[in-house]
């Protein structure tokens, strides 16, 4: 225990298995109380268990506090009974990281309707439910005080969403979605004193090792060799439970990707190239050479005469 995060009470969603797995121990190590939430499903959204139990029992045994919680993230009224529990039992909900995710990937000729929507239920249905329900609570606290609250939301985006993924078209909508709801939801949190982030995590989990010639996924916990793989799903969590503290107020709306032991601040969208018609519309059979030319740099410019 490092004492960075006590007193505080963090909720961790899909925290029953790999990266969120990583991040609740992680979280409970520095002292907060976690509520472990999953909902226990496949991998593709299939059926309901009981492993945030067995992630309590790890957290328990290593000498932190949790409890769990087996709400589905995309039911809204299983995320504001959540949340009011979280008040009703520990008395406050300081920490929210929004980490469940499926995945039912398909090439898009091939991808159903259910397919779409179940990826975008759970991943941003269920990081906006929890964020409002929280903020909610967070707003009122702060009208009723004086005018600030301790809060963090740190959001869950991939690779996929942030560069594409064949395979991946609703996935990746749904992890791209998540950064610009994590942007707006600084841009609101600010005049209260909370913040909002995003991580891109990565490791071998049962999610990723879905992929094709993948290998056996991780569990965080699993082992306790203090051993360093570039595989494991909780290299992340050590930057969560950093933005989770108070050392990390002044960092919001920022995309921060942790992958093996790197940690890289992600940038994106901004104009790389800009050409301007001096007030005049463009004419869409002109355009070619100047987007050849100045746009994409795809053509030599040759010599320009006369400036
Ligand atoms: N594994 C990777 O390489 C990778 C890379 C980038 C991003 N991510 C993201 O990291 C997060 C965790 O993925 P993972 O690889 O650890 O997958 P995982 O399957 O090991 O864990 C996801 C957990 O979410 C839970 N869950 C699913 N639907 C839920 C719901 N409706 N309510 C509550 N819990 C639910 C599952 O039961 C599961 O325990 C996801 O958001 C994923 O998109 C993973």
């Amino acid at each position: 225990m490092t004492g960075l995060l006590d007193g505080k009470v963090a909720l961790v969603t899909g925290a029953g298995h790999g990266i969120g797995r990583g991040h609740a121990l992680e979280l409970a190590k520095h002292g907060a109380t976690v509520i472990v939430n999953d909902l226990g499903t496949t991998l593709t959204g299939e059926g309901t268990g009981k492993v945030a139990d067995e992630v309590v029992q790890i957290i328990e045994s290593r000498g932190g506090t949790a409890v769990p919680d087996f709400a589905d993230v995309g039911d809204e009224e299983q995320v504001e009974l959540a949340v009011e529990r979280a008040y009703s039992q520990l008395g406050r909900l300081d920490i929210v990281v929004n980490n469940a995710g499926i995945v039912r990937d398909k090439a898009i000729w091939n991808m159903t309707v259910d397919d779409f929507d179940l990826v975008m239920r759970v991943h941003v249905r269920g990081s906006w439910l929890t964020s409002r329900a929280v903020v909610r609570k967070w707003r009122a606290a702060a009208k009723a005080g004086d005018g600030k609250v301790y809060g963090r939301i740190i959001n869950t985006t991939s690779g996929a969403g942030l560069h594409g993924n064949f395979g991946q078209t609703n996935y990746s909508a749904a992890k791209s979605a998540i950064v610009g709801l994590t942007q707006t939801l600084s841009l609101e949190l600010a005049s209260i004193g909370a913040t909002a982030n995003v991580i891109s995590p990565g490791g071998r989990t049962r999610m990723s090792a879905s992929m094709p010639g993948a290998a056996a996924p991780i569990e965080p916990g699993e082992r306790d060799d203090g051993e360093f793989d570039p595989k494991d799903p909780s290299l992340g969590s050590p930057v969560v439970a950093w933005l989770a503290s108070p050392e990390a107020g002044h960092i919001s709306g920022q995309v921060i990707r942790a992958l093996g032991e790197n940690l890289q601040l992600l940038k994106g969208w901004h104009p790389v190239a800009t050409v301007s018609n001096g007030q005049q519309r463009w004419e869409a059979d002109k355009l070619g050479a100047i987007m050849a030319i100045d746009v994409f740099g795809t053509r030599n410019t040759g010599l320009r005469l006369g400036g």
